[in-house]
């Protein structure tokens, strides 16, 4: 073997070593890169067959997911969520050549009908099928994302972000195993007034809910005649919604879901023999924009 080649392909490994040391400088400003400044294309770095599998078992993918990698590489995720797991799905990539390999590959290994990829820009494409997205972009492309997912998935849709996270977004999970990786759980929109009718112990009772929401966390209470009862443990998981109020001697734990301007569920009053659970039902009066 003459000295040449083996010098290149020495530089090579060089350079694919070097590689993700150099994605993250330039996107973490933390690692010496100047984030928001640079907006440096994502290039093409499959993830490793190990992170395929934690971003699929960390999002619980089964048979009635729709997974949609956006940025699909030569499609091993959502190949392997179809093959694996009984999921259907699709990716997209602004590489033809990936798509075109990403589509072979689907055929390869029998699944070519539920797991297609497109030659298309993520920001041109419709993510509202999605029961799971998933993310292996440098930092700049998913933090322009963001305002797309939250605007068309669905609450409940699980994002898995792999190595780069979303600004501003607090991760439903973080799991470490090999790469990092990044759940997040879209919220419903609950921001603004609400009037809830509920029956407790005492009798039936509405109240003027007012609900203030940064993603995930929300804030606010009830005004009831000369007063204003603070929500507790006030929790919004996708489209789930729980908070307890003090009403005079007792707590009341309210659990539901939310559907567009509707919320409706259960509420339990006091413990053991003494526990009663009844319904509840609030309709929206005002939408505000939420925070941040
Ligand atoms: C780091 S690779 C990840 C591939 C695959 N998701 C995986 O995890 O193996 C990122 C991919 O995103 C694609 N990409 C970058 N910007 C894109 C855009 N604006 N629209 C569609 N695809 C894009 C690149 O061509 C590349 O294949």
């Amino acid at each position: 073997m003459s000295r040449l080649p083996v010098t290149r392909r020495m530089r090579q490994l060089r350079v694919a070593a070097f590689l993700p040391a150099l994605l993250v400088a330039l996107a973490h400003p933390a690692a010496g890169g100047q984030a928001g400044t640079l907006d440096i294309p994502t290039p093409y770095l499959p993830s490793t067959q190990v992170a395929v599998e934690e971003m699929l078992r960390l999002a619980e993918v089964g048979p009635h997911d729709v997974v949609v990698d956006l940025g699909s590489g030569d499609g091993r995720i959502v190949v392997t969520a179809a093959a694996q797991l009984g999921a259907r799905g699709f990716g997209v990539d602004i590489d033809e050549k990936l798509v075109a390999l990403a589509n072979e590959n689907a055929r390869r290994a029998g699944v070519a009908e539920r797991a297609r990829f497109y030659h298309r820009d993520i920001f041109a494409t419709d993510i509202r099928e999605a029961t799971v997205v998933t993310l292996y972009l440098l930092s700049s492309l998913v933090n322009r994302l963001k305002p797309k997912l939250l605007a068309e998935l669905k609450p409940g849709t699980r994002i898995v972000a792999h190595d780069y996270g979303i600004d501003g977004w607090k991760p439903e999970r973080t799991v470490t195993i090999s790469k990092t990786y990044y759940l997040y759980i879209v919220p419903a929109q609950v921001a603004g007034k609400w009037r809830l009718d509920a029956t407790l112990p005492g009798g039936e009772r509405t109240f003027d809910v007012e609900l203030s929401q940064q993603l995930q966390e929300i804030r606010g209470g009830a005004r009831v005649t000369g007063g204003f009862l603070p929500f507790f443990e006030a929790r919004l998981a996708g489209d789930r919604i729980r908070f307890a109020i003090v009403d005079e001697h007792h707590s009341h734990h309210f659990d539901g879901r939310v559907t567009g301007s509707l919320m409706e569920g259960t509420v339990a009053s006091g413990i053991g023999r003494a526990k009663a659970e009844n319904r509840w039902r609030a309709t929206r009066v005002l939408r505000v924009a939420e925070e941040g």
